[in-house]
């Protein structure tokens, strides 16, 4: 009887202990306190090993705690197909063929925060259901020469455009357990060199310019990972660099999540341990000779970390910091309390896609309303270029995706065009061929080609067709639009600034659809009538593009950069360093990037100015008027205008505010986009649009006070349509 009781006790004291729930499994409990509860259990083993990749894209939990690994994806547009443990190349998995959504250039031209949330939370159902719990995206890295390879991956030259589009993209994605890692921070702006170059840039421009993007990922989208760019900063590199990761990411933004290294990014352990960084990955160590065993032992924050904490070198508060926030990861991610499961590869984010690329793709020249083409009086259509049946979804570098499906423009224009009429291809022109990227020993069989033989035959079918659909542009190929390289020139490449000329001249019923991540010169502007960027549309692209090219969609997307009308009429080439010197680059235009550099230039014109894009239909804009006239501290001013739909379809205008400060005690740039609404309306309909600012839109980063300044003075309120296509100005001033 004794030893029953004795056991009955014994086992109601047991109970408890066994039924109670270790606080950092328990989902209902205050992440910060299943933070600490786990740190408190871990070893600085098992600490050290959360620091630093175990595989090409995953770092370890702890199993013996039962905390998950954490694994990683590429890439903004798309969830990377599986990659080998230790390889850059595909797992040949047979379950991971992705939805491709459109670059992120398509969705900074849709200028429709809409646009970005779904964008964010159709690429976190399908991260969250491959099992990735970091989404390696979005990119948000000013567009400061139309050179840079990687343009196509990030949200043009506006830090305005991108700071409000690159929010909601984030929280959508996060909604679903996946931690968005916005990208590189910080100044990474061009391939060449973009390993180990520093960037010398004034704090002018990296407050104005290069940071308010990751800013408003960290403070508006809270944002719970961060990677660190290749490239130096006063000297360090961003994935270790005090003065960014430490005292402005960390110190002053309030940033609580993780800074990740881009792969290959750490090149010193103290540094690693000391300047902010928090999970190393892909670094270019002794260890990695491809596929050792230990090639990850021997990363900066592996061995060589142990290594000094042992020799009592280092202590481990700094190592206790990464750790806290590499759990707060987990805890955001794969354990937290309420996880979606996601969705992959499914008809709605086809669509939602679709949408976008619809909403993205701008119309910038339609003379004589050549387009949208009526298919009930066209019977013989010539569609001609490469990029009408290249698949875009593959290569590039790290965004490079192993898609579900593609709708090339040809298919599409097929598809809607049905039987009613006579839809012909000619190449026109011809790129070398690629091996294919990620796939182990691919080969390129370079094919024969007779450029002259594949114009001539292009330019002889124009003569006999309706109408003429060139599809050119650029493509994902080395020194195009690729991760690791930049573009040579702006202009066109494979010859086809001759073949659009000679189409035109041949019909001039030809219409040039421009594929691209950047902007293209245009010595045929004059000979062509109808000009369309149609950006890098993702699976559905082909459908999204005959959408706008035979009117069932009113094209509404707007350009998020400038198109120059000559390379050196962008700043970085007429006044900053440009690729630099290949030890440093200045950027010596400062704040004057983009249109804010155009709009000082008194002969130059931009070939397309930043904010341009057409509509099948009309607007109208009446006179904007302020509440008030002047605007006192702690105030904001509300301007409103109305904006009717003159034509006779309905159609989206995006309607721009910028400010002009008329006084300032440090140059400024003539004005800056400050807000942007993108308004429906019916044929006829008129809205009235609402723009309400405060004194923060009036600041600039006075570098001598290394803070945002608002001067008191006059202030021009310009409403446009365009940075150049300004219809009505409201005077206004702030007083002290
Ligand atoms: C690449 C890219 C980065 C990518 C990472 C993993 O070098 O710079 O954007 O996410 O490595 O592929």
């Amino acid at each position: 009887m004794k030893l029953k009781s004795i056991v009955l006790g014994l086992s109601l004291i047991a109970l408890p202990a066994l039924a109670q729930t270790p606080v950092y499994l328990d989902v209902n409990k205050p992440i910060e306190e299943r933070v600490e509860d786990a740190l408190s259990r871990m070893t600085v083993q098992e600490k050290v090993a959360m620091t630093h990749a175990q595989s090409k894209f995953s770092s370890a939990g702890v199993p013996r705690l039962g905390i998950p690994e954490n694994w990683m994806s590429d890439g903004p547009h798309g969830i990377r197909a599986e990659v080998l443990w230790d390889e850059w190349y595909g797992a040949n998995w047979t379950n991971d063929s992705c939805i491709a959504f459109p670059a992120l250039t398509a969705l900074a031209a849709t200028w429709n925060p809409d646009m970005s949330a779904l964008y964010g939370k159709s690429i976190g159902e399908e991260a969250r259901y491959r099992n990735k719990n970091v989404l390696l995206g979005p990119g948000v890295n000013i567009y400061r020469t139309p050179l840079n390879g990687r343009n196509f991956e990030y949200m043009g030259e506006d830090p305005y455009l991108a700071s409000v589009l690159v929010v909601p993209y984030i929280r959508e994605v996060q909604k679903n357990g996946v931690a968005a890692c916005v990208k590189h921070y910080a100044l990474n702006n061009q391939e060449i060199h973009r390993g180990y170059i520093n960037v010398k840039v004034d704090d002018r421009a990296l407050h104005e310019i290069y940071l308010p993007a990751f800013k408003a990922a960290v403070q508006q989208g809270g944002a719970w990972a961060i990677m660190g760019a290749y490239n130096q900063y006063k000297g360090e590199h961003c994935c270790h660099n005090q003065y960014l990761l430490n005292d402005i990411l960390k110190r002053d933004w309030g940033f609580d999540g993780v800074v990740v290294s881009d792969w290959g990014g750490v090149h010193d352990t103290k540094q690693s341990i000391f300047n902010g960084l928090d999970m190393e990955f892909g670094s270019w160590t002794n260890g990695l000779n491809w596929g050792a065993s230990n090639a990850y032992d021997n990363y900066y924050l592996a061995m060589p970390y142990l290594q000094l904490i042992r020799e009592g070198a280092v202590g481990t508060s700094e190592l206790d910091d990464k750790v806290r926030r590499i759990l707060r990861l987990v805890f955001r991610t794969n354990m937290a309390k309420e996880r979606h499961f996601g969705s992959f590869g499914t008809e709605a984010h086809a669509l939602a896609g679709r949408k976008i690329a619809q909403e993205g793709i701008v119309l910038l020249q339609n003379n004589r309303n050549l387009l949208p083409i009526d298919v009930r009086q066209t019977k013989r259509i010539l569609v001609v270029g490469e990029n009408a049946v290249k698949h875009m979804t593959i290569g590039g570098g790290s965004s490079s995706l192993k898609v579900k499906y593609e709708v090339s423009p040809l298919e599409g224009i097929r598809a809607r065009v049905g039987s009613s009429a006579e839809v012909i291809y000619a190449p026109g022109y011809a790129s070398p061929a690629v091996a294919e990227q990620d796939v182990k020993g691919a080969k390129a069989e370079q094919k024969e080609i007779d450029p002259v033989a594949l114009r001539n035959q292009a330019v002889e079918a124009a003569r006999e067709a309706d109408v003429v659909l060139f599809i050119g542009g650029l493509n994902k190929n080395d020194g195009q639009d690729s991760e690791g390289n930049d573009r040579a020139s702006l202009s066109l490449p494979y010859e086809q600034d001759a073949l659009i000329a000679q189409l035109a001249a041949a019909n001039p019923n030809t219409a040039v659809v421009i594929l691209s991540g950047n902007a293209v010169a245009m010595p045929w502007v004059r000979e062509v009538p109808a000009i369309v960027e149609a950006w890098y549309s993702g699976t559905e692209a082909g459908h999204a593009l005959a959408s706008i090219l035979f009117g069932d969609v009113n094209p509404s997307g707007k350009l998020p950069f400038t198109f120059p009308a000559r390379l050196e009429d962008n700043s970085a080439h007429a006044l900053g360093e440009y690729p630099g010197d290949s030890i440093n680059v200045s950027y010596n235009e400062s704040i004057f990037v983009g249109y804010r550099w155009a709009d000082k230039q008194k002969k130059a014109r931009p070939l397309f100015p930043f904010g341009h894009g057409l509509s099948y239909t009309t607007f109208a804009y009446g006179k904007p008027i302020a509440d008030k006239k002047t605007l006192l501290p702690g105030e904001t001013i509300t301007f409103t205008l109305p904006v009717k739909n003159t034509g006779t379809r309905e159609g989206q205008e995006i309607v721009q505010l910028y400010i002009s400060d008329k006084k300032s005690s440090l140059p400024r740039p003539v004005k800056e986009l400050k807000g942007f609404s993108k308004v429906h309306l019916a044929p006829g309909q008129e809205k009235t649009v609402t723009f309400t600012i405060d004194k923060e839109a009036l600041s600039f980063f006075d570098d001598t006070k290394h803070e945002w300044v608002a001067e008191p003075g006059k202030f021009e309120a310009l409403i446009g349509a365009s940075a150049t296509d300004i219809k009505g100005v409201v005077l206004f001033e702030l007083k002290e």
